[in-house]
């Protein structure tokens, strides 16, 4: 038996090493604080799970639902993009679902990147971007983002070499892991330089909805022009609390979407339609229960913020995201802080460079337990001085 070279190539998800760590701890019994993953410890609102109960008591309901997302979840898509954005989409070219964005976020590499073609991926950045780069045989170029220049994209720095060999450029605000915001400006210029050198720009966009302090996040797709050369990838994930769902969309040029559905008839076969038509009346629904749900975020992070000094970290406060990205203290490394808050703390957070080498002297704190578990998480750190 002989694996191929290119699963060589990936290393194993840094969520995956993490996970068997944590649970070789809990069971010699300790407590471990997971403050790794992004996943919403919150459940979505009971309408939504009893659509989705209702869908499945159908008979009807349980074949193939078809490969590119029902009409009613591609309007629906259509719909909030209209509503919340200004953006108008025709629901049968430029709306495809995913199962869950990170399965598009992988297949658009097999759609646009033939071997040794070039991806711009921003660094820190979601894995995903450098791994489906490689999974279809192309390199990754790793884009930094500075803390100094408020982690947005520094095109200018990109060689003008590697901009005419790159298929896709990255870009995601608000931005995980450091917890940036970009505005229709910053959008602007990456839209421009996807048009001066003939690349498709990827805008990864499942935070949109889950922002702090009366911040509305932008989408790319509202920059004149985009529909041009943009797709935007977004998700039901974080938005309304269905992680586990795995329910997408890619939105945007029609062409680069036929692209994508192409690969996917090819190797899925849709989404089960109960999730379809419960993540239909999610987005269809009445959404003012966001802001009280962003609102135990927000509350989150000001705990988090509150103790990082004592624990001695520095961080930024995030406009968005489920992150907070901190500075470790002088003397470790990333990884080394990690190390010793997860063996000495039982408190786990990701070590930057999971996101980059550019994540180097950082951590990524998630948002995703309860205030009082996060003050417990503080006070262990706190102790670790
Ligand atoms: C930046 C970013 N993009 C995409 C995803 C994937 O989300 P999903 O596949 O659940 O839609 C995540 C998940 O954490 C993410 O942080």
């Amino acid at each position: 038996m002989r694996i191929a070279r290119r699963v060589e190539a990936l290393p194993e998800y840094i969520f995956a090493q993490a996970s068997t760590k944590i649970a070789t701890l809990r069971k010699k019994g300790i407590d471990v604080i997971d403050l790794g993953m992004g996943s919403p410890d919150l459940p979505p609102p009971k309408p939504i799970i009893d659509t989705l109960y209702e869908a499945a008591l159908q008979p009807d309901n349980h074949g193939y639902a078809g490969y590119y997302g029902t009409p009613a979840f591609r309007k629906a898509v259509a719909d909030y993009y209209g509503r919340r954005f200004g953006v108008e989409l025709d629901p049968n070219t430029e709306v495809l679902s995913l199962i869950g964005s990170k399965e598009g976020i992988a297949n658009i590499n097999l759609a646009f990147v033939d071997p040794g073609d070039i991806v711009i991926v921003s660094d820190p950045g979601y894995p995903t971007y450098t791994m489906g780069a490689i999974l279809a045989g192309g390199e990754s170029y790793p884009m930094p983002l500075r803390e100094d220049q408020g982690y947005r994209p520094d095109l200018s720095a990109i060689p003008p070499g590697v901009a005419e060999k790159a298929k896709i450029l990255w870009i995601n605000y608000p931005n995980n892991p450091t917890g940036a915001v970009a505005d229709l400006e910053t959008y602007a210029c990456c839209v421009a330089f996807a048009r001066e050198y003939g690349l498709l720009l990827c805008s990864d966009n499942p935070y949109c909805d889950l922002t702090f302090d009366g911040y509305v996040a932008p989408s790319v797709l509202q920059v004149p022009g985009a529909m041009d050369v943009a797709i935007e990838f977004n998700s039901l994930s974080k938005t309304y609390n269905m992680a586990g769902w795995r329910v997408g969309m890619a939105v945007g040029n029609a062409k680069a979407i036929a692209a994508l559905a192409t690969i996917k008839t090819n190797v899925d076969s849709g989404i089960f339609r109960p999730l379809q038509m419960a993540a239909t009346y999610a987005m269809n629904a009445d959404q003012s229960w966001l802001a009280e749900r962003n609102m135990i975020y927000q509350r989150r992070r000001d705990v988090v913020m509150e103790f990082l000094p004592r624990a001695g970290l520095r961080a930024q406060a995030p406009k968005g995201g489920l992150y907070v990205w901190a500075r470790v203290p002088e003397g470790y490394t990333a990884t080394e802080y990690a190390e010793r808050a997860l063996q000495e703390a039982g408190v786990w957070v990701t070590p930057g460079p999971a996101y980059g080498t550019n994540g180097e002297g950082y951590v990524r704190i998630s948002l995703v337990l309860p205030e009082e578990r996060l003050r417990e998480a503080g006070e262990r750190l706190a102790s670790l001085r």
